[in-house]
């Protein structure tokens, strides 16, 4: 399936060995930093959801409206699961139910982010509880996502409406993460159709948007009527050419879940490669400048891009054989930008502001988001928490 896509060999300065106690400490102190936190927000928050990010330091709260209200949702869940505390759960289930008058409704649903909203929110519900209500609200989002697929194209349209000609076609990497939805879809319902197309999503993905050096573009135009593919360019990204990190950062993660529900080994292969690409271009303290093509600059980092490298990580390396020749390191890259995170990063519950991962970008060209924490990035760090610190079972 995939064309020759270099695999560069990792930098062994990336492979920092740290004390692991010293390392699980850490993490337990980041534990309570962040339970608290959230229980902050919980109740400042009520049941209004945090924009996409911060704004001088502070989420402005709004309706359940567009891509990104369910990494608030994510964060209920995970500190319920944290900490067993009823609060974080009733609150959960609330947002649970917007989130099915969203999708009844089909308010601001035109995008392919439902697999972020439903998956984090509702599938996270089903999973934990049992909850049949938002197992039907996911479901009828898969549907509304199933919709932008392009028969003859074989991908999903990111954004826009479907007769937008400025959007056809047009598949981002990000994408990687909403397949998911589709995937348990069919598991969930019998029906094909939903993992067909997010199977043939992540062929297009790993054939157009990945370039042959592993590094990616964020996004890729598709003829509709022809099937053939056309050009790629960016959005949030540098340059055209150059490499955005959270959209590597989503290939590694999104890559991994296509081989968790296919069993397709060449996803995991990619995301190996995507991986040494990302590793490769670390700065001294192992979060990401915004832009991989950026380092050796004074650029900005993204550490929400850092976050969800980690959590791709570790997911990837719970699919290496122990005898993998870059499982110990990714795992001592893990360590590395974890420590990093935690102690630059993330927020202190006595500091000002009200989000928890510090120094995210999220559209530098339009000044959105930049230098701010943003809810994703406060989701995947925490994600990333929780896999460290107990046994934890995947909402994707
Ligand atoms: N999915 C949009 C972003 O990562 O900014």
């Amino acid at each position: 399936m995939l064309r020759q896509i270099v695999k560069e060999p990792l930098h062994s300065q990336y492979a920092i060995s740290e004390d692991h106690l010293a390392f699980q400490q850490q993490l337990q102190s980041a534990r309570e930093q962040v339970l608290g936190l959230i229980s902050r927000n919980l109740s400042d928050f009520g049941e209004k959801f945090p924009a996409e990010t911060c704004v001088d330091g502070y989420y402005p709260l709004t309706e359940n409206v567009e891509w990104t209200t369910s990494f608030w949702t994510g964060q209920l869940w995970l500190a319920w699961e944290m900490s067993g505390e009823a609060k974080f759960r009733a609150l959960a289930e609330k947002n649970v139910r917007s989130f099915g008058l969203r999708i009844a409704a089909r308010e601001d649903t035109n995008t392919h982010d439902l697999g972020f909203l439903y998956t984090l929110s509702c599938v996270a519900d089903w999973r934990l509880t049992g909850n049949k209500e938002a197992r039907g609200f996911a479901l009828l989002a898969a549907e509304a996502l199933l919709e932008r697929f392009h028969e003859k194209a074989k991908i999903i349209q990111a954004w826009g409406d479907l007769s937008d000609p400025e959007q056809a076609g047009r598949m981002i990497i990000d994408c990687n993460m909403n397949l998911p939805l589709l995937y348990w879809a069919s598991e969930q319902t019998g029906d094909g159709r939903f993992a067909a197309a997010a199977y043939q999503h992540a062929i297009q993905a790993a054939r157009y948007l990945v370039r042959d050096d592993a590094s990616t573009y964020h996004t890729y135009y598709m003829d509709i009527q022809t099937g053939e593919p056309r050009f790629g360019s960016t959005q949030q990204g540098y340059a055209d050419d150059s490499c955005w990190s959270r959209g590597q950062a989503w290939g590694i993660y999104g890559f991994t879940l296509s081989f968790l529900y296919t069993g397709n080994k060449e996803f995991l292969e990619l995301s190996k490669r995507l991986a040494n690409y990302f590793l490769n271009r670390l700065p001294e303290d192992n979060v990401c400048h915004w832009d991989l093509a950026l380092l050796g600059t004074d650029a900005l980092r993204d550490s929400s891009a850092a976050a969800i490298a980690v959590c791709g990580l570790l997911e990837l390396c719970k699919h290496l054989p122990i005898v993998d020749p870059d499982r110990a390191d990714y795992l001592a890259a893990v360590r590395a930008i974890m420590s990093s995170l935690s102690q630059n990063y993330l927020s202190k519950i006595e500091e000002s502001g009200n989000g928890l991962l510090k120094h995210s970008v999220y559209h530098l060209a339009s000044n959105k988001g930049v230098d701010q924490a943003a809810s994703w990035g406060d989701y995947f760090y925490v994600e990333a928490l929780v896999r460290l610190t107990q046994s934890w079972k995947l909402y994707w």
